[in-house]
C-alpha cells in the first residue's frame, strides 16, 4: 500500500519509528514531514497528507500529533477524508469495518509507539464491510457539501 505519513514536532520521533515499521511491512511511504523537532502547526501537515489521499497519490494516510485530536479535526475538513483517532485496536478495527477510515490519527504523547504499531497493523489489514455502511458514508459526503446555520 502507498501510505502518506505526517506529524508535528510532538510526534517527530514517533513518526521516524513508524515509517521504519511501515517499510518493514513492505509498504511504500511518503514522508509529509515535519522533518525535525522545531515547533510547527499540525494543520499544515494534516493538509499535505489529506490532499495526497484525496488525489489518490496515496492510498491512505497516517497523521500523528501530541494527542491525535488536532490532526483528526484538521484532516476531516477535507472532502472525502474520513480520519479516525484510534487509541485502541478495537477502534482501529471498527474505523475500517464501518467507517472506511482512510486516515488514521494517533497521539504521540498519549500512546506508546508499540501500541501505535499494533493499531496500525490492524488498521491496514482490516477491510471495509460496505453494504449498509455505504449509505451512511454517502450521507456524510452529502452533508459535507455545506449546511450553514441560518
Ligand atoms: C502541540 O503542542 C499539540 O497541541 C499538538 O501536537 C496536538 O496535540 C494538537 O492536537
Amino acid at each position: 500500500m502507498k501510505l502518506v505519513i505526517g506529524c508535528d514536532h510532538a510526534a517527530y520521533d514517533a513518526k521516524t519509528e513508524i515509517i521504519d515499521f511501515l517499510k518493514s511491512l513492505g509498504h511504500d511511504t511518503i514522508d509529509e514531514g515535519t522533518h525535525n523537532l522545531d515547533s510547527v502547526d499540525y494543520p499544515d501537515f494534516a493538509a499535505g497528507a489529506s490532499l495526497k489521499v484525496q488525489s489518490g497519490a496515496a492510498d491512505r494516510g497516517i497523521l500523528i500529533c501530541g494527542t491525535g485530536l488536532g490532526m483528526s479535526i484538521a484532516a476531516n475538513r477535507f472532502k472525502g477524508i474520513r480520519a479516525a483517532l484510534c487509541y485502541t485496536e478495537e477502534l482501529a478495527e471498527m474505523s475500517r469495518l464501518h467507517n472506511d477510515a482512510n486516515v488514521l490519527c494517533l497521539g504521540a504523547r498519549t500512546q506508546s509507539v508499540e501500541s501505535m504499531k499494533s493499531i496500525i497493523s490492524l488498521w491496514l489489514t482490516t477491510e471495509w464491510e460496505g453494504d449498509r455502511h455505504a449509505r451512511r458514508l454517502n450521507k456524510i459526503e452529502t452533508n459535507s457539501r455545506g449546511q450553514d446555520a441560518e
